[in-house]
């Protein structure tokens, strides 16, 4: 692994786990928030960059809303995964702290559940800052921070959520999920959500929209608890001046 950072390192190592996990309908949290999540973005015909596409569900969904997607994500599996799925019109291999593109390119910005997994995010938000147009808009969806440090007591809908320790600091998060036969390996870092904005103030980059989403009504018992305490947090952000 010597050279590769440890984000891209643990994420080729789990490739074909996540390209399982994230293809399957309904089987993570995604799909309960996915008619939101189209709303938010909204239609549109411009060009758009996916930065930490994976196996390019996200680029299907930006595609089939109207945008010409180029997919980049840092491991070369994915790509492969998100190019056979035709989920885009271009693809690269990049890493989000050095997107093989000139400046001022793309209308939209997409990183969707990628900063957390990320080493160096103040780098790869002036990255993306500086690929996007004027105009354009960055869309980050996180797992809330506030989220992040806690869990619920219990698996019933209204158990106690628990803080231990603290909210505040950089820490690195580790841990197996299991669900429907299949098992993805998750590991990134999670930080609290001043962190978040400070790097994106350092990048120029300022928040114009800011939703705490809530899983549709349809969404089955284990996502019930996110009706009281958000899971993901998505933001939309400006190039200031
Ligand atoms: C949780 S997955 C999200 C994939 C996709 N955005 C989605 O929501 O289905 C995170 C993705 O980010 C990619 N990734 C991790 N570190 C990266 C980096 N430094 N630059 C670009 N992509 C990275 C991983 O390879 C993985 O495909």
């Amino acid at each position: 692994m010597t050279g590769t950072k440890l984000d891209e390192a643990h994420w080729t190592e789990v490739a074909e786990q996540w390209i399982a996990w994230a293809r399957l309908p309904d089987h993570d949290a995604f799909w309960a928030y996915r008619d939101n999540f189209t709303r938010f973005v909204g239609f549109g015909s411009g060009r758009v960059l996916e930065v930490g596409c994976g196996e390019g569900r996200i680029s299907r969904e930006l595609k089939a809303l109207g945008y010409r997607v180029t997919a980049t994500d840092a491991v070369a599996a994915m790509v492969e995964a998100a190019r056979q799925a035709d989920s885009a019109e271009e693809y690269r291999v990049a890493g989000a702290g050095a997107l093989p593109f000139a400046d001022a390119q793309f209308d939209l910005v997409m990183a969707y559940n990628v900063l957390m997994d990320i080493e160096d995010v103040p780098a790869a938000l002036r990255e993306m800052r500086r690929v996007m147009k004027r105009d354009g808009v960055l869309f980050i969806s996180l797992v809330h921070p506030f989220r992040d440090r806690g869990r619920f007591a219990g698996p019933e809908p209204d158990a106690p959520f628990v803080v231990e320790g603290s909210y505040f600091g950089r820490e690195r998060f580790e841990g197996e999920e299991r669900h429907g036969g299949l098992t993805m390996h998750f590991a990134g870092w999670s930080q609290p959500l001043e962190d978040y904005m400070a790097a994106l103030e350092q990048a120029g980059l300022a928040v114009v929209a800011l939703r705490e989403p809530v899983p549709d009504d349809t969404a089955d018992d284990r996502l019930r608890s996110y009706r009281r305490i958000p899971l993901f947090l998505w933001l939309k952000a400006r190039a200031l001046g």
